[in-house]
């Protein structure tokens, strides 16, 4: 089964949107398998956007992404990577279409709310940066006497 990061940056936190964006991963059927609240150092951010050191936006990306708390995640389904990044959108919440988590709630480039691994490679040394092995949590779906609905 395939993994992702996913990481609700600092303006989704201020916002207020993290139940609204958990709650669209958990609605496709994707699995939460580890959560929790960093506030990313710059060591971290700059490890994290390595890939884009150099850029015009780099040091503003940099800033935004230490500037508060970050809920960095990690959720397992089929192809969840792609998956992800669909539910997403592009980068700039102006082009995002409607449906979208960036297309309903950004408006902006830079604070687009949600970072998402861009390959399984890229997924694989991301959660590893953010991430020890045993906050992974791995867990198989119950059946339905968990929830009550048949008898047991
Ligand atoms: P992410 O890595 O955060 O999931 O976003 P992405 O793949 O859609 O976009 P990417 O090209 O990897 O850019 C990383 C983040 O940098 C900020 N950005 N600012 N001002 C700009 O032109 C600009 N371009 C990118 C965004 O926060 C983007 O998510
Ligand atoms: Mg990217």
């Amino acid at each position: 089964m395939q993994r992702t990061l996913v990481l609700c940056k600092p303006d989704a936190v201020h916002r207020r949107l993290l139940g609204a964006i958990i709650q669209r991963l958990e609605q496709k059927g994707l699995r939460l398998v580890a959560a929790k609240l960093v506030r990313a150092d710059r060591q971290l951010a700059e490890r994290h956007y390595a890939v884009h050191r150099g850029k015009p936006f780099y040091e503003s990306l940099v800033q935004f992404i230490t500037s508060g708390p970050t809920l960095a995640m990690v959720w397992e389904g089929r192809a969840a990577v792609q998956v992800v990044r669909a539910l997403i959108g592009p980068t700039d919440g102006v082009q995002a279409p409607p449906g979208t988590i960036r297309g309903d709630f950004a408006l902006s480039v830079q604070n687009n709310l949600v970072h998402a691994s861009d390959s399984p490679q890229t997924a694989e040394e991301e959660i590893t940066l953010w991430f020890d092995p045993e906050e992974l949590v791995a867990w198989e779906p119950c059946d339905e006497r968990w929830t009550g609905a048949a008898a047991g």
